[in-house]
């Protein structure tokens, strides 16, 4: 080619392939410029500016938006080009623009995802666009500032039957998502490739690890964010370059972008969330502290485990068991010899008002005597399994040993996962599921019989994903199931697993189903929750779950947290202290440990570290209603549950590449100590008053970073000014809790005001939002009177009492405090805090508090 000069922030790949060694012969045959580089830099194989591409010849007017015809008339360098697309672009809403490309001529899988559909056009849209003809590109512009949000011209369309690929230039380089992966949570643009197909795997950074989630979240200047979504569930990747740019490239489906224009970060996330899902409420339990681990060698040994937590008085909400219960690592049967005394610790739990949580995995033994094991035999006849392409189940190897796979998109499966689900629960009433190695993992690459060479299996072009195979650890993607070919569904097994699994819950148990997945795909928080996976008991591993569990927070599924300690590996008293005591601001709270490794409960440590720990649960405990507040509107709203502190802050660019630290909701900072032989921590405050949340101390920030005393049984917690947090005296389990009066906690902004709000119901019914079985209270404060002003209310409230008011930041000392009028005793500390105590107030009736 003649133009080559393009400068190297700019150059886009033109081969990709990582199996051959690009030269400029291979270069030159697919038309494409050749310029050695550094290592790891810009490609040496790069698009000319004037490559062929698609041409926009036609482009009508439709009562959404536009509707267009694109073609091609030089191929590109994959097999089957498709030479015609069509480009629908609807103005769905004035924050939500949705770019379709598809082939007109041979309809092509799409993913089963309900999506809106929108049946006016946007009247004011935050965004405008603009085509270019030839080559085709698309321009989005976001109106208010002019930036260029979307730039498509930047390097050529390739549609391919699958090979599909698209760039962009990005209006900065503060980029965020692209799930899942162990990265910090900014991203660099130093031409990473990062990788979507799910896979079981230790998280390793550059790895495509158990999830899938291609959303993106960019911000722009001056704080506005919009965000970007391909739904496409195929093996993808994503390129980042410094230009700033990004590529999308898929190998299958079809191109279906939505973008969100937000202005704010939180907003971009709603407006996704408004796409894919709202999370479901969790019931109360299951914002408690879970135990679980490999390898506890019996029920009694896991019963042990439970008494010792009582005994010292730690709270715990749920036990778990992992695979040592079953026999022979089988799903829907008991270990008879070692877990025979299951059925009473179950009973047991429920008696002191905790909960069970047992494990599955997808893969069903496929190796025993007929008639001796029903999930098989009955999956056999029913004909739910994922076949091979000789229409056989198709047999790959997990813990059991051979295994087939239950097909979860066909509702026939759904249908024999509830009746096994049923017939278990009967023997062990478990409350809750925890689906593990639904990627579906598979010790076997593809089956025990290997894969086709055709190419599904072997597709033209190979993602950059591990093991260099798309059937590496998982099933052949030629396999077939009732949607479609794995091919196309692999990343969507966890979803249609967790969805079978949360509505067999609700069949059985009739209230809140609790599933926590392994597995995820965009739209997974309507069903379950996510832990992170197999990390290590290692320092930097308590840090990576941190930009993990913000990931989460931007994917709608906030129910998130890491094996608190450490899976594999063996922890330390200091390293797992201190990871308790973060753990106790995971949205989820569970500590696992693998097999063979030395217990690390809390029982099993020195009397000092147990109570730093047992301290840290209560502080979760005590703040379980302002937790649980949070996710009603992560599910009402799709608010972010744990919070990058620029979500609040979307203007002070010193927080955006902030995650070592983070927010629940608006007003609650945590700084954890991540390193080891340290007694203080440094924490950006952004501009403002911070309170200490133990004491009520005040620190006054500039936005600048913040040295602050940590011993070991310390976790720095701050409260945002001008918030109301309720607190409730903590108990040993959350149902003990939840009946426990209310303390509120005032943090008063340098304006003396303050704001805050409680949601509450019974934690466990179906749909007590939606029902309008709740309660919704809003506390207030302004001119020295606090007031608490009930919105809604039902029944469970009338049991709840307030009891204390703990105001920070009162610069004078009041004379008097009145409740509703009548003056109360108060006292009043050097540090600012006005207190008191003993209030015995019906939270279900509006009150003032009064001082002067
Ligand atoms: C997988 C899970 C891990 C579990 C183990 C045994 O590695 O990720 O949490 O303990 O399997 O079931």
């Amino acid at each position: 080619p003649e133009k080559c000069d393009v400068p190297e922030a700019q150059r886009f790949d033109c081969y990709p392939e990582r199996d051959t060694v690009v030269t400029p012969e291979l270069c030159g045959a697919r038309g494409c410029c050749f310029l050695q580089s550094s290592q790891g830099g810009p490609p040496w194989c790069f698009y000319p500016p004037d490559f062929p591409s698609y041409a926009l010849t036609t482009l009508n007017r439709t009562d959404l938006g536009f509707l267009g015809v694109l073609t091609r008339t030089t191929k590109a360098h994959y097999p089957k080009d498709v030479l015609e697309l069509q480009l629908q672009v609807d103005l769905e809403t004035d924050f939500r623009l949705h770019i379709k490309l598809t082939d007109p001529n041979n309809p092509r899988y799409e993913v089963p995802l309900e999506v809106p559909n929108a049946t006016k056009k946007a009247q004011n849209p935050l965004y405008s666009l603009d085509f270019s003809r030839d080559p085709f590109g698309i321009l989005v512009k976001r109106r208010g500032s002019g930036v260029v949000l979307l730039n498509t011209t930047v390097a050529p369309l390739i549609f391919a039957d699958q090979f599909l690929q698209i760039s962009t230039l990005l209006p900065s380089e503060f980029l965020y998502g692209l799930g899942e992966h162990r990265r910090g949570f900014l991203h660099h643009l130093d031409w990473t490739t990062l990788s979507f197909w799910a896979r079981d795997v230790p998280p390793t950074e550059s790895y495509n690890l158990y999830g899938a989630h291609p959303f993106y979240l960019s911000l722009e200047e001056a704080g506005s964010a919009h965000g970007v979504f391909l739904l496409n569930s195929n093996a993808m990747e994503v390129v980042l370059q410094p230009a700033p740019a990004l590529t999308w490239r898929t190998v299958g489906g079809i191109l279906d972008f939505y973008v969100f224009l937000g202005p704010d970060p939180s907003s971009v996330v709603q407006q996704y969330q408004q796409v894919i899902g709202f999370p479901s409420m969790p019931p109360f339990w299951g914002l408690g502290f879970h135990l679980c681990r490999w390898g506890y060698g019996s029920s009694n040994e896991t019963w042990q485990t439970v008494k010792n937590m009582r005994n010292y008085l730690i709270p715990q909400d749920a036990q778990w068991n992992d695979i040592d219960y079953m026999e022979g690592s089988r799903d829907f049967t008991v270990d008879p010899e070692h877990f025979s005394t299951l059925p009473q610790l179950v009973m047991d739990l429920h008696k002191h008002g905790q909960y069970y949580v047992l494990i599955l995995d997808p893969a069903i033994s496929s190796s025993q005597t007929p008639g001796s094991y029903a999930p098989y035999d009955e999956g056999l006849r029913k004909g739910i399994f994922i076949n091979n392409t000789h229409g056989q189940p198709l047999i790959g190897e997990v813990w059991p040993g051979l295994t087939a796979f239950p097909d979860f998109s066909n509702l026939e499966t759904h249908q024999w996962w509830l009746e096994n689900l049923n017939a278990f629960h009967a023997r062990i009433p478990f409350d809750g599921l925890w689906i593990d190695m639904n990627e579906p993992s598979n010790f076997k690459d593809g089956s025990v019989d290997g894969c086709t060479s055709g190419e599904l299996d072997n597709p033209p072009y190979k993602p950059a994903v591990l093991g260099g195979t798309l059937f590496a650890k998982t099933i052949c993607t030629s396999a077939k199931q009732s949607l479609s070919s794995h091919y196309n569904l692999h990343n969507l097994y966890g979803l249609m697993e967790a969805k079978a699994s949360a509505s067999a819950l609700i069949a059985i148990r009739g209230k809140r189903p609790f599933v926590i997945s392994r597995s995820t795909f965009p739209s997974q928080g309507r069903y379950s929750g996510h832990w992170l996976g197999d990390n290590r008991s290692e320092w930097k591993d308590m840090y990576w779950s941190i930009p993990g569990l913000l990931n989460f927070n931007l994917f709608g599924i906030p129910l998130v947290g890491a094996d608190i300690c450490g899976f594999s590996g063996s922890t330390t008293e200091e390293l797992c202290t201190r990871w308790m005591q973060l753990g106790a601001f995971y949205p989820f709270a569970r500590n696992h440990n693998t097999k063979g490794e030395k217990a690390q409960d809390p029982v099993a440590f020195s009397p000092m570290a147990r109570t730093a720990m047992k301290e840290a649960l209560m502080t979760r405990y005590a703040l379980l209603p302002y937790l649980y507040t949070l996710f009603h509107h992560a599910h009402h709203w799709g608010d972010t549950v744990a919070r990058p502190l620029f979500f609040e802050f979307p203007q002070d660019t010193n927080t955006y590449a902030l995650d070592r630290q983070f927010l629940w909701g608006r007003n609650l900072l945590v700084t954890p100590v991540l390193e080891s032989g340290v007694d203080s921590v440094t924490g950006y405050f952004p501009r403002g008053l911070w309170y200490d949340y133990y004491t009520g101390s005040s620190l006054q920030s500039q936005g600048e970073r913040v040295k602050l005393a940590a011993p070991l049984d310390h976790i720095n917690v701050h409260i945002r000014e001008g918030a109301v947090i309720p607190t409730q005296k903590p108990d040993i389990t959350s149902w003990m809790s939840s009946g426990n009066p209310l303390l509120l906690v005032v943090a008063l902004s340098q304006e003396g005001m303050a704001w805050g709000d409680l949601f509450w119901d019974d934690g466990e019914s179906l749909n007590t939002f939606e029902r309008g079985n709740y309660s919704y209270v809003v506390f207030n404060v302004s001119q020295n009177i606090f007031t608490s002003t009930v919105l809604h209310s039902n029944v469970e409230v009338i049991y709840i009492t307030v009891d204390g008011l703990t105001v920070y930041g009162i610069q004078k000392q009041p004379q008097v405090v009145t409740v509703n009028g009548q003056e109360i005793p108060f006292s009043y500390l050097e540090n600012q805090v006005l207190s008191m105590s003993g209030l015995n107030l019906n939270l279900n009736r509006s009150f003032s508090i009064k001082w002067i």
